[in-house]
């Protein structure tokens, strides 16, 4: 297995990333190119932009994740690309496809696609070596916000989702509304002036109250600080950084608010997920009742253990919010469990986790056949 080298390509949002992943977990190489100043102009990702900007970068990134690695397209045993569950891949996606099937095809490679939320959870099995299925994922980014329950590699059960919008994506609108830098995603930004602020000072009501199920809603929550900015006639053109200290606190208050109100939500239906799974998973009741078993992992979205124990993975760009971790990590040992959580950079968008997750798939022999060699410009 030490012997596998695997290379993963990843562009489904604004960054481009490649990276080079051993068999045995040793990451060779990781390489991302951030559209950072693309993310300032536009407030958020403008997908004509990013596509373009993808189609600029992607050759570089992935020749600079093999120079890095030391290696050569003739090392690799695979190659992998992200997919998606829902609909055709979108023009961006496609980048990483075609540049991933030209690497394939020039020399010979088989192929893995990889979805891009089981990334983010196996991304957990690399960082933790105990985490075998079935475990429990919850996976929070910009466009998702999902709990699944993972039996095994590519099988997991859906316990929740949002219907409406994701937290991150509740992240991004807060931090704009509130004038923060965007040079970067909204969430680091909000993490960080929330630590100057009073998390009790603005009331939000935690959504979905009444709903005894394992959804998230988060547009309620957006209406209601879109509200409090109003209301505290805070101007979102004006930066926080050229802010007067009163109207500063005022943002750190609703900031801190915001962060708590969000996580709350996580952390009851993080709950509510657990006794679920617990119920819905025989073999981890089982655990539980005659093994007395003590660990649950909470890391990246989701994996399936083999041993016994009980894995939670909490993953994507939201898991590596340092309040999230310390919230959910909580809840987590409240129920006589532990929780995994990748590194940060190992959460957001990467290259890492698409390589792994598809050396997962190959190890059990789940892979394309090269495509035919082509030439750059049948694609482009
Ligand atoms: O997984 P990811 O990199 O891309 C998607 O697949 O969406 O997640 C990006 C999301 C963004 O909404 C970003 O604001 C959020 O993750 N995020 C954070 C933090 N770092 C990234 N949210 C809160 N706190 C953070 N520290
Ligand atoms: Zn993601």
């Amino acid at each position: 297995d030490d012997g596998l080298v695997v290379l993963g390509i990843e562009t489904s949002c604004d960054d481009t990333a490649a990276a080079v992943v051993r068999g045995n977990g040793e990451i060779l190489s990781q390489v991302i190119s951030s559209q950072a100043e693309l993310l300032a102009q536009y407030g958020g990702v403008a997908p004509k932009q990013a596509e373009e900007a993808h189609s600029r970068v992607i050759d570089k990134v992935v020749q600079d994740a093999l120079d890095r690695a030391n290696v050569t397209e003739k090392d690799l045993c695979c190659c992998c690309y992200h997919w998606t569950w829902f609909g055709p891949l979108s023009t961006r996606e496609l980048i990483g496809v075609q540049k991933a099937r030209r690497v394939a095809g020039a020399f010979n490679l088989p192929i893995v696609g990889v979805h891009h939320m089981e990334a983010h959870a196996l991304v957990a099995r690399l960082v933790e070596h105990e985490l075998s299925f079935p475990f429990m994922a919850l996976l929070i980014s910009g466009g998702h916000n999902i709990i699944v329950l993972a039996h095994k590699l590519g099988q997991y059960t859906q316990l929740g989702t949002t219907v409406d919008d994701a937290i991150g994506e509740a992240f991004d609108k807060t931090a704009k509304w509130l004038g923060l830098d965007m040079r970067r995603s909204g969430g680091p930004a909000v993490e960080e002036l929330a630590l100057e602020g009073d998390s009790k000072s603005v009331m939000f009501n935690v959504p979905m109250k009444n709903h005894k199920d394992c959804n998230f809603s988060y547009a309620g929550l957006k209406t209601q600080v879109r509200l409090a900015i109003a209301a505290r006639e805070i101007d979102a053109k004006c930066p926080v950084s050229s802010a007067t200290k009163a109207d500063r606190r005022n943002r750190a208050d609703i900031a801190a608010s915001f962060q708590r109100v969000a996580v709350l939500h996580l952390e009851e239906k993080c709950e509510r997920a657990i006794d679920w799974a617990l119920k819905l998973e025989p073999s981890i009741k089982h655990m539980v009742r005659d093994s007395n078993i003590k660990r649950m992992f909470c890391t990246c979205p989701l994996n399936l253990p083999s041993n016994p124990l009980i894995l939670q993975v909490v993953s994507g760009g939201v898991a590596s919010n340092q309040y999230v971790r310390f919230r959910l990590n909580n809840i987590v040992e409240n129920k006589n469990l532990k929780l995994v959580c990748p590194p940060p950079s190992l959460c957001t968008d990467n290259g890492v986790m698409v390589a792994w997750t598809g050396l997962e798939h190959f190890r059990v022999g789940r892979f394309d056949p090269p495509p035919p060699a082509m030439e750059p410009d049948d694609f482009m």
